[in-house]
């Protein structure tokens, strides 16, 4: 049980605030496009997520705000990103000023504390949004999808993009049939939190992380479906993807604006997406 783990919120909280000074720097994201008045979304979310124009949009997980900024400039009217790291709210918060984008906020906040960081807007978003190495640092899936309700207004629509929850049984490693594939890392019905030392940013490779050690979660499509329902959200539309927005193992390639693929044959689903509604008055 999560709660067993005393250490699993420090661990991960040293290793974003690392993270984050490192995306910053020179290797780190690509925040060009954000400057220039257009932030680019990877290719997945910008054909899915639709026109955002007036909306109210939470971003749970918002980290450099670089998705929150891009969605305030395709015109959403609001935008306020969650995350629990002081370093990120604070890189998220000076890039949407240096971005003259006073529509985008950042709040400091756990996902599981958000209703209680953001007084008063319940069931005021229009959408609510997160994307790309999020629910694998949550203990509480049922819970997570009871803030995104919580958040929503009737009608309003909830948008994911992720790893595929298949792609996280591999490991970064070359495996052992000589052809690059990845090995094994985790079995795909381990729901138990497990501790990962990995000294690479997915960012930035060439770093050794000093907070290499953290605690994360496997959590299952089912999960994913289970948690939904049990929060009263509609699944409208699933996806699966033979890319994800990093280099999850080495051996994948890029594949057009910020994802990566298989080299050869799509061997299995490396992305997940959806859109989930609340039952409401559209
Ligand atoms: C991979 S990033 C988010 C994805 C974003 N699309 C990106 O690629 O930059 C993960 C973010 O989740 C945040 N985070 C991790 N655990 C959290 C929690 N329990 N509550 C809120 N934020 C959390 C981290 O601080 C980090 O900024």
């Amino acid at each position: 049980m999560a709660d067993r783990l005393p250490d699993w919120r420090a661990l991960n909280l040293a290793s974003w605030e690392e993270r984050t000074a490192l995306h910053l720097g020179p290797r780190g994201y690509d925040l060009s496009t954000h400057r220039a008045g257009l932030g680019r979304l990877d290719a997945i979310v910008a054909a899915e997520l639709g026109d955002v124009t007036g909306l109210r949009v939470l971003h749970l997980q918002s980290h450099l705000g670089d998705d929150s900024i891009a969605i305030a400039q395709r015109g959403a009217a609001e935008v306020v990103g969650v995350d629990f790291s002081p370093a990120a709210v604070a890189a998220a918060t000076a890039l949407a000023a240096e971005c003259g984008v006073p529509q985008a906020r950042f709040v400091l906040s756990d996902v599981a504390g958000a209703p209680a960081a953001l007084p008063g807007l319940e069931g005021q978003f229009d959408l609510v949004f997160t994307s790309w190495g999020t629910i694998g640092w949550l203990p509480d899936l049922p819970g997570w999808a009871r803030v995104i309700a919580h958040f929503l207004r009737p009608g309003g629509a909830f948008y994911f993009a992720d790893a595929h929850p298949s792609a996280l049984v591999f490991d970064d490693q070359a495996g052992a049939d000589g052809e690059g594939r990845p090995g094994w890392f985790i079995p795909y019905f381990h729901r138990a939190p497990f501790l990962f030392d990995e000294p690479q940013d997915y960012a930035d490779p060439e770093a050794r992380l000093a907070n290499s050690r953290t605690v994360q979660w496997l959590h299952g499509v089912a999960d994913i479906v289970a948690a939904l329902h049990g929060a009263g959200l509609r699944l409208d539309a699933l996806r699966e993807h033979p890319a994800v927005a990093w280099q999850m193992f080495r051996s994948l390639v890029p594949a057009g604006p910020g994802l990566w693929t298989w080299p050869d044959k799509a061997w299995l689903p490396l992305g997940l997406s959806f859109r989930a509604t609340k039952p409401g008055p559209g």
